[in-house]
C-alpha cells in the first residue's frame, strides 16, 4: 500500500499544492457535518424547548469528561431562544441550517474540484511519461507485447489511477472526519447511546474483508480483457480487406463475443465485492437505529433522552453511514487502483534492451567504412545471423541478396540499431554503434522499408517525417526525384491530400514512392534500401531506379533486392543463406562462379528470357 503511493508520488508531488487545499477542505467538509448535527439538535431545541440548556448538558456529562465540560460551560453561553414576536432574532436562528450548508456544501465542492485537478494532472503526466517510455523501448519489446495491452495500460489503467487520486483520496479524508466528528459530538452529548448505535460498525468491516479478496485479482484480469478486447478491435478493423475477402466476419465477431463473454465474470465479481459491503453497511445503519430504540425502551422513562437527542441521533446515523459505505468502496477501489498501478509502473520500469550510452561517441558516417565483424544474431530463438563478417567501403554500394528469410532485412535492423547483436560488432568509422547515441545513429541513415509505414496525414506531412522542418519546396523537389509528383498532382489537394490511415487511399507503387520521398529528404550519408523499387512496375521502376542511382552517389548504400537487375552493377553483391554470408564479389565475378548466385541469376534472367 505505502509501496503504492510511493510510485505515485513523483507524479501527484507537481500538483501537491492543490491537492492539499482540496483534501483540506474535504475534512472541513467532514467536520462541518458534525457541526450540522449540532446546529439541527440546537434549533430543534430552541423552537420547541426555547431555551438551549447546553450547560444543563455539559453539567450532565460523565464525571471524566468534567474537567473539559466545566471550561467549555466557562466559555460558551446558555443561549436562550428570543422572543416569539421577534421574527429577525429567529430567522437568524433557523438560517444557521442553510448557512452551514452552503459552507458544507461549498467544501465539498472545492475538495472535489481540488483532489480531481490534482489527479487529472497527474495521471495526464503519466500517461505522457509511459507514452514517451513505449516510443523509446527498443523493437524487441514490441516484438513481444501486443498494441491492446499498451493502448490498455495508457488509457483504462491510468483512468482507474486518476479514480484513486481523484476521488477515493478525497473520500479517505472526508469520511473518516465526517465519522469522527458525529460520532465525537454524539458522544459528547449522550455517551451511552453513541456507544450502543455504534456497537455494530465493526461487523462492517468483515463483507469487506470477504469480498475484497478477490477484487484485485480480478480487476487485474478484467484490465487484461480489456487489453485482449482492444487488440482485437484494432486488428480487426485494419485488416478488413482480408476479413471480407475471406469471408471472416462471423469468425472475428465469434472471436469478439468469446472474449467480451470472458470478462463479465470478473466483472461482476468487482461489482459483487463494490455492493454486498455497501448493502450490509446500510443494513447495520438500521440496526444501529433499532438497538438505539431498543435501549431507550429499556430505560426508565424519566432517563430516556428527549426527542431532540433522538432526532439528531438518527440525522447522524444516516449521514455517518454514507460515509461508512464509502470507506467500504475505499478500499475496493485501492485494490482496483493497486491492480492498475501494477500494469502501469511494471511498463515504466521496462528496461531498454538497447540501452542508450552513458557517454555517446559523436559519430560520423560520412565517408565512413562501415564494419561488420563476428556478428551472431538471434530474435529470441533460433540464431538467424551467424558468423557475419562484412567491411562495406565508404561510398561503396552493397546489394544483399539471398532467399526470403534469409537475414537480409534483420542485418539492416542491426545496422540502424533496433536490436544489439548477441555477438560480435557493428562499427561505422571505427566507433561501435553501442557507443553512439540511436539518435545520432539513425540521423545520418536514410531508409526505404520492405513494408513502407504512412500516417493519417496529407502527403506533404508524410515526407517531411524524413526531416521535419524542411522548406516545401524541398519536400516538393524529393518528391519529384522520387517520381511522384504527377500522382500527386492527381490526388485531390495535392500535396495537401490526407491518405488515409497507413496511407490506405494509395495504391502500393504510391506508397513507396513517398517513402522514397521520404529518405531523399532526409539527405543522410548511408543509405539502406530494402526492396525499395519492388512495388513498381518495370517502367516505373527503371524510372526510380536512375533517380534512386543518382541519390546513392557519395553515400554509402546498402540495397536489399530480389530482382537483380535492379544490383547488378553493385559493387559487392553479398549473397546470404541461412543467416551465413555465402558469396561475395561483383556480378561478373559471382555470374560464373556456378553458386547459389548463379543459380539465382540464370533463374531470374532465363525464365524471362
Ligand atoms: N521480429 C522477429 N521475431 C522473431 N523472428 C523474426 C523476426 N523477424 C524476422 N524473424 C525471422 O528471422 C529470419 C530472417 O528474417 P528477415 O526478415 O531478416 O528475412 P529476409 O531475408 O529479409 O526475408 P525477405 O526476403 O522475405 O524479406 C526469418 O526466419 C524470420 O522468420
Ligand atoms: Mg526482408
Amino acid at each position: 500500500m505505502i509501496a503504492f503511493f510511493r510510485k505515485l508520488w513523483p507524479f501527484v508531488h507537481p500538483y501537491r499544492a492543490r491537492l492539499l487545499i482540496g483534501l483540506v477542505c474535504g475534512a472541513l467538509f467532514g467536520v462541518t457535518n458534525g457541526m450540522l448535527i449540532g446546529a439541527v439538535r440546537a434549533v430543534f431545541e430552541l423552537v420547541f424547548n426555547h431555551k438551549l440548556t447546553l450547560h444543563a448538558k455539559l453539567e450532565n456529562a460523565p464525571a471524566w469528561a468534567h474537567p473539559l465540560s466545566h471550561r467549555l460551560a466557562a466559555v460558551v453561553p446558555d443561549i436562550t431562544a428570543p422572543a416569539d414576536n421577534d421574527v429577525l432574532g429567529w430567522v437568524l436562528i433557523v438560517s444557521i441550517i442553510p448557512g452551514i450548508m452552503i459552507f458544507r456544501n461549498t467544501m465539498s465542492y472545492c475538495s472535489a474540484y481540488l483532489t480531481n485537478w490534482a489527479a487529472m494532472h497527474a495521471v495526464t503526466d503519466i500517461r505522457i511519461k509511459l507514452f514517451g517510455h513505449l516510443q523509446n523501448l527498443s523493437l524487441g519489446f514490441f516484438n513481444k507485447t501486443t498494441t491492446g495491452d499498451m493502448i490498455g495500460r495508457i488509457t483504462s489503467d491510468t483512468q482507474v489511477l486518476y479514480m484513486i487520486v481523484g476521488s477515493s483520496l478525497a473520500a479517505m479524508v472526508t469520511a473518516p472526519l465526517t465519522i469522527l466528528a458525529i460520532v465525537g459530538y454524539q458522544f459528547a452529548v449522550q455517551p451511552t447511546l453513541t456507544l450502543v448505535s455504534i456497537i455494530v460498525f465493526p461487523v462492517c468491516v468483515v463483507p469487506i474483508i470477504i469480498y475484497g479478496r478477490k477484487v484485485r485479482k480480478s480487476a487485474r484480469a478484467v484490465q487484461g480483457h480489456n487489453a485482449e478486447l482492444t487488440n482485437l478491435m484494432q486488428e480487426s478493423f485494419t485488416g478488413t480487406r482480408v476479413i471480407k475477402a475471406y469471408n471472416l466476419e462471423a469468425t472475428v465477431t465469434e472471436q469478439f463475443r468469446i472474449t467480451t463473454k470472458k470478462t463479465v465474470g470478473q466483472m461482476m465479481r468487482v461489482i459483487r465485492a463494490n455492493e454486498i459491503p455497501s448493502q450490509f453497511t446500510e443494513f447495520f445503519a438500521a440496526l444501529g437505529i433499532a438497538l438505539v430504540f431498543l435501549y431507550i425502551l429499556h430505560l426508565p422513562p424519566d432517563h430516556r433522552p428527549g426527542t431532540d437527542d433522538c432526532m439528531a441521533f438518527i440525522l447522524g446515523i444516516v449521514i455517518i453511514y454514507p460515509a461508512v459505505k464509502q470507506i467500504t468502496r475505499l478500499h475496493n477501489q485501492i485494490l482496483q487502483a493497486r491492480a492498475a498501478s501494477e500494469r502501469v509502473f511494471e511498463l515504466l520500469a521496462m528496461k531498454n534492451s538497447v540501452p542508450e550510452p552513458v557517454e555517446p561517441k559523436m559519430l560520423h558516417a560520412d565517408k565512413a567504412d562501415i564494419v561488420i565483424e563476428k556478428l551472431d544474431f538471434d530474435y529470441g530463438d533460433k540464431p538467424v545471423l551467424q558468423n557475419i563478417n562484412l567491411t562495406i567501403k565508404a561510398g561503396q554500394l552493397v546489394a544483399l541478396v539471398g532467399s526470403t528469410g534469409s537475414g537480409k532485412t534483420t542485418l539492416a535492423n542491426l545496422l540502424l540499431r533496433f536490436y544489439d547483436p548477441t555477438r560480435g560488432s557493428i562499427k561505422i568509422g571505427g566507433v561501435d554503434l553501442r557507443e553512439v547515441s540511436s539518435r545520432d545513429l539513425r540521423n545520418q541513415i536514410a531508409v526505404v522499408a520492405q513494408e513502407n509505414i504512412l500516417f493519417n496525414d496529407t502527403i506533404r506531412r508524410n515526407i517531411e517525417l524524413g526531416r521535419l522542418g524542411a522548406t516545401d519546396a524541398e519536400i516538393e523537389a524529393a518528391a519529384k526525384h522520387a517520381h511522384a509528383t504527377e500522382f500527386i498532382a492527381r490526388k485531390p489537394g495535392g500535396f495537401d491530400c490526407v491518405i488515409g490511415e497507413k496511407g490506405v487511399t494509395l495504391s502500393g507503387g504510391q506508397r513507396q514512392r513517398l517513402a522514397i520521398a521520404r529518405a531523399v529528404l532526409r539527405n543522410a550519408p548511408i543509405l539502406v534500401l530494402d526492396e525499395a523499387t519492388s512495388a513498381l512496375d518495370t517502367e516505373s521502376e527503371r524510372a526510380v531506379q536512375t533517380a534512386l542511382d543518382e541519390l546513392m552517389k557519395d553515400r554509402t548504400t546498402i540495397c536489399i533486392a530480389h530482382r537483380l537487375s535492379t544490383i547488378l552493377h553493385a559493387d559487392v553483391i553479398v549473397v546470404l543463406k541461412e543467416g551465413r554470408i555465402v558469396e561475395q564479389g561483383t556480378h561478373a565475378e559471382l555470374s560464373t562462379r556456378g553458386g547459389v548466385y548463379q543459380k539465382l541469376y540464370d533463374l531470374q534472367f532465363h525464365s524471362k528470357s
